[in-house]
């Protein structure tokens, strides 16, 4: 007996001798959703569309399979939310009618299974996938965790065992909390968001997770009657009818991801008539907008007790950069001052509770959008990159100098700020130019 013979039964191998990947993305002929996903569609791969109820998910899975279609690949929608009836309605909305396009309304996962073994599509959609169940996976009805995961789960071994590109909706809460995507992020191999206001056209698709291509990529789309229209030129989308000349409002080129977006931040003050003034916010996140308030009153000087404060985000957009710190706070002290900023600047900056103003990230690219869009200044923090030829910047430390560099202080340029001691009611006329 040798008893030397040793029998490898697992192995490694050298990293470079792995071979490299080969998967090709498929465009799925709507721009913004081939720029969101990083070119297109994987064979294979499992992609989730979360989102809003009514945000517009079967609309862009719709769309989506309706472009497959018309450029000869063959598409399988499982529709368990809706009546076919009710498919055909929409897509007869959006031109989409199409014999290649196969819908069915059956919710049982083997009897999808079934259906791809007969019609061998190249596209799987099933919307959604709170509403498709599994026969063999326990834990209750369609919609609960134990079933979704499930069913994604088996949807994700038969993709790749077919190399069918796959697309699962799935409805999100507005906390994200309802089973569904958030248990399905570890299966699937995409994981993007339609997101926006429903009361405005604006849809954000973002990327969170992505095994094929990059994440934090965004497609920008438009509700319109005829579904979802691709925007590649946002900024003019929300500076389109801006109010020049008015207080209260500053131009912030804001980082969605990997792309620019020029949108206006408002601030209006106003008398309050209740012993709480009231803080209120729309698509800025109130907790930031009360720092800056109590920053502004402790250094800058900005008395705002007794007085409402209103912040908006126009557009439908949701600002929680850092960078919308700058902009924020200068259009409150605008709208407290009754005094505007000149109409072609733009701010960009983290405020500290120190009054101070920090870098943030991708300052070159913003200020090439704003140059692009015809602002010329920028109030910057001081770290800031050169700004593109024919674009002042306007370096400041503190929130202090940027409201004197702003042009808001009532004092003399560079002695610090007075703020007039009832800025509200001040009557001056805003100083143009
Ligand atoms: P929908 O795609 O059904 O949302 P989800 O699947 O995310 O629940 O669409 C939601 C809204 O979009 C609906 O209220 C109507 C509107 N809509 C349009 O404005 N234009 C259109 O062409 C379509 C199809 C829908
Ligand atoms: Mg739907």
């Amino acid at each position: 007996m040798g008893g030397s013979t040793v029998l490898h039964t697992v192995d490694a191998v050298p990293l470079a001798r792995v071979p490299p990947t080969s998967f090709r993305a498929v465009p799925t002929g709507i721009s913004e959703l081939d720029r969101a996903l990083g070119g297109g569609l994987v064979p294979g791969s499992v992609t989730l569309v979360g989102g809003e109820p009514g945000i517009g998910k079967s609309t862009l899975t719709l769309q989506l399979a309706a472009e497959q279609v018309r450029c000869g690949r063959s598409v399988l929608m499982v529709c368990a939310e809706e009546s076919t009836t009710q498919v055909r309605g929409r897509a007869e909305r959006l031109g989409g009618l199409h014999d290649d396009l196969l819908v069915t309304s059956v919710s049982s996962i083997d009897g999808v299974v079934d259906l791809v073994d007969r019609h061998r599509p190249d596209l799987l959609v099933v919307d959604s996938i709170q509403t498709v169940h599994l026969a063999s996976a326990t834990g209750g009805a369609p919609g609960s965790a134990g079933q979704v995961r499930a069913c994604a789960q088996r949807l994700v071994v038969e993709a790749k065992a077919r190399g069918l590109a796959t697309v699962l909706v799935g409805h999100l809460t507005k906390d994200g909390s309802l089973a569904g995507p958030k248990v399905l992020e570890h299966v699937v191999d995409t994981v993007t968001e339609l997101a926006g206001d429903r009361h405005h056209a604006l849809r954000l698709l973002r990327v969170s997770k992505h095994r094929f291509g990059p994440t934090d990529e965004l497609g920008l789309f438009e509700m319109a009657s005829a579904g979802l229209v691709p925007v590649d030129d946002p900024s003019g989308l929300f500076l389109a009818d801006r109010s020049v000349g008015t207080s209260g409002s500053v131009v912030l080129p804001a980082m969605e991801g990997h792309r620019t977006l020029l949108v206006e931040l408002q601030a209006l003050v106003a008398r309050s008539t209740t012993p709480h003034p009231r803080r209120s916010s729309q698509g800025v996140d109130q907790r930031r907008l009360a720092l800056l308030l109590a920053v502004l009153e402790r250094r800058v000087g900005l008395d705002l007790s007794g007085v409402d404060v209103y912040a908006t985000a126009v557009g439908g957009v949701q600002v929680t950069e850092p960078g919308s710190d700058l902009p924020l706070a200068l259009a409150v002290v605008s709208a407290a001052t009754n005094r505007c900023l000149v109409a072609q600047v733009v701010a960009c900056g983290e405020v500290g509770l120190g009054g101070e103003v920090r870098q943030v990230a991708g300052l070159e690219r913003r200020l090439h959008e704003a140059h692009r869009l015809g602002f010329n200044r920028a109030i910057l923090p001081a770290s800031a990159p050169e700004p593109p030829a024919g674009m002042t910047a306007v370096r400041v430390d503190t929130l202090a100098d940027a409201v004197v560099a702003a042009g808001l202080s009532p004092g003399p340029a560079g002695s610090g700020v007075v703020v007039s001691a009832d800025p509200v009611v001040s009557t001056e006329p805003p100083p143009m130019g």
